[in-house]
């Protein structure tokens, strides 16, 4: 593939890493993790191989909800830092080569907000009509809230302006009127503001909630004839400012309402969209040692306009969602990995990280991240993931696994020099605590997660028919193994991973491909094998006659191969653009 393309669409190959301004790096000794912080550690990003940077709220906040309640959208919370603090670290990233996103947090503001606070003094100022009332007692709607048992119902009766407001999310978060226009051209506004500063686009916070899309979205926007249109706005918004801005969203639904959030061709919606049902199905697969739930989801994985792309990830800042698994299959992934009521939150999803899930089982860890990078997307790090980290389940909630970064064995794990009860959560305790598991050791330790996370993302770096690929789940006979081909018009790659604790051999059927044709490994033989057995031969397979190679695969072993182009291999994922 050409260059020149890859990074027009730098998105369809980035390598996102989300970080949170408070737990990453304090450099003023308070506890807290700020914005210089960051700038001192992006390093650390550049060293991984890292393109984008996304930058969890960092805006002033009453801190009810870890930032995403926030009362002003132009400013910087000061315990982080300043606005200026905030321009030099995304000049130092760009200077570094990095890319940076901020989170846009729309659905609602806090309620400390100044226009809620005016909101519910004064019905006729204008920001009453900022968000959304209702004069009479609403029914039940336990059933819509998005935090059971941290939140009752979805709307709440104002003392003060004697009405129920509408708040999808917490009661002190009260959602704002997309179907005013004054609140659009807001929103507008804020998206403009940071573009100017600097930022590379968004990661959009909670877009089904936004737009009132989905069974439990009551609806808000009752102006608004096609809610689409306000993503399409601003997305043509944020395109005139600024023509290689992203969109990046939070939509955890399944593949139909995704792809429609992707907009057409000519009528761009969001570029990026988390993959949250192949994460689900991800883990089912794990949890039962058969590729097959995974393969299904990835099958039904819909065709995209050729611009956008899937961020692929295994954990973000919230719990382990598992909603759209059925009852019977999250209480399969519950068995396997949060069998206890505290590793589980809301009923659906899990705060615990990936390592302890495992068991710390750093082949099984290899295999997981194998796959994420194999699979055509995007793929999207939370900080920490890459040097193996593990949850604190003495934190509330979700704050489990928000624990401060672990940058070396100090008792502060290089997070900070004031005394950890100052931390915004606890560090991590135990086999998966920064005595054990730091940035230090991990960056001298050759068979180290962040050692091998190096070279996965040199070579999905090297390969953008990782990112661009049409997905094609390839045939072979054993249900615990997964093959995939990721093809573009010019080249392919083929990712074979084997979820069982055996080792084992496939025939796998590479249609389009001559015999005699030969597939070369692309991960190195050190990292292929379990230690003490490694594969030290370089040697191809070679496509036999029925068009088929047979691999071998370690116990959770992984391969990928550079393999011929099959023909005829078209569509929108594989197409570059026209230039000019
Ligand atoms: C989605 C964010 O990911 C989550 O952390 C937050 O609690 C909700 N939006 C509400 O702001
Ligand atoms: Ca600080």
């Amino acid at each position: 593939m050409r260059l020149t393309d890859t990074s027009d669409l730098w998105w369809k190959t980035a390598v996102v890493y989300c970080a949170d301004v408070e737990t990453f790096h304090d450099t003023n000794g308070d506890g807290i993790g700020d914005i210089e912080g960051i700038g001192r550690r992006l390093d650390h990003l550049v060293e991984l191989g890292v393109t984008c940077l996304w930058l969890m709220p960092f805006y002033p906040t009453p801190e009810r909800d870890d930032g995403y309640d926030v009362v002003d959208f132009y400013g910087v919370d000061r315990r982080l830092g300043s606005l200026g603090d905030v321009v030099e670290l995304v000049r130092t990233a760009k200077d570094r080569g990095l890319r940076v996103i901020a989170d846009l947090v729309v659905n609602h503001t806090s309620n400390q907000h100044p226009w809620f606070l005016e909101a519910r003094e004064d019905p006729k100022s204008p920001y009453h009509q900022y968000y959304v009332w209702r004069e009479d007692k609403p029914p039940d709607t336990s059933e819509m809230v998005v935090f059971p048992g941290e939140q009752e119902a979805i709307w709440t009766k104002d003392r003060k302006a004697g009405k129920w407001y509408l708040h999808h999310f917490y009661r002190h978060q009260p959602d704002l009127n997309l179907s005013n226009p004054a609140v659009r051209t807001e929103i507008a506004k804020i998206a403009g503001f940071w573009l100017e500063l600097g930022f590379d686009g968004f990661r959009v916070d909670g877009v089904p909630q936004l737009l009132s899309l989905g069974p439990s979205n009551e609806p808000k926007n009752d102006d608004v004839a096609n809610p689409h249109d306000v993503l399409r706005d601003l997305r043509s918004f944020i395109g005139r400012r600024r023509g290689d801005a992203v969109l990046l969203g939070e939509v955890n639904m399944p593949y139909d309402q995704q792809r429609t959030l992707f907009g057409e061709s000519g009528a761009a919606e969001l570029d990026l969209i988390f993959d949250f049902v192949a994460m689900q199905y991800l883990y089912l697969s794990l949890a039962r040692g058969d590729a097959g739930a995974l393969a299904t989801a990835l099958k039904n994985r819909p065709a995209i306009r050729r611009e956008a792309q899937w961020a692929v990830f295994v954990r973000n800042h919230d719990e382990l969602t598992l909603d759209q698994l059925t009852e019977a299959e999250r209480g399969e992934v519950f068995a396997a990995f949060g069998p206890d009521p505290e590793h589980q939150v809301y009923g659906r999803g899990l705060r615990r990280r990936l390592p302890p899930m495992l068991g710390g089982d750093q082949r099984w860890l290899r295999m997981v991240y194998s796959l994420v990078f194999s699979l055509p997307g995007t793929p999207t790090l939370f900080y920490g993931e890459e040097i193996g980290m593990g949850e604190n389940l003495a934190a509330p909630g979700r704050h489990a696994v928000r624990t401060p970064m672990q940058w070396s064995p100090d008792p502060g794990a290089g997070f900070s020099t004031a005394h950890p009860k100052t931390f915004p959560a606890p560090l991590v305790e135990g086999r998966f605590g920064p005595e054990h598991i730091n940035v230090e050791a991990c960056r001298t330790d050759p068979e180290s997660l962040f050692n091998f996370l190096r070279h996965l993302i040199d070579v999905y770096r090297r390969h953008p028919e990782l990112g661009w690929g049409q997905l094609e789940i390839l045939d072979q006979p054993l249900p615990c193994v997964l093959a995939h081909r990721a093809a573009t018009g010019e080249a392919s790659i083929v990712a074979v991973h084997n979820f069982s604790s055996d080792a084992v051999s496939t025939a796998v059927k590479l249609p389009g491909v001559q015999p005699g044709h030969e597939l070369h490994d692309l991960i190195a033989a050190r990292w292929r094998d379990e230690p003490g057995g490694r594969q030290s031969s370089d040697r191809p397979l070679v496509v036999d006659d029925e068009g088929r190679v047979e691999v071998q695969l370690a116990a959770r072993g992984f391969r990928w191969f550079g393999a011929p182009q099959p023909p005829g291999t078209r569509g929108s994922q594989a197409e570059p653009p026209a230039l000019g």
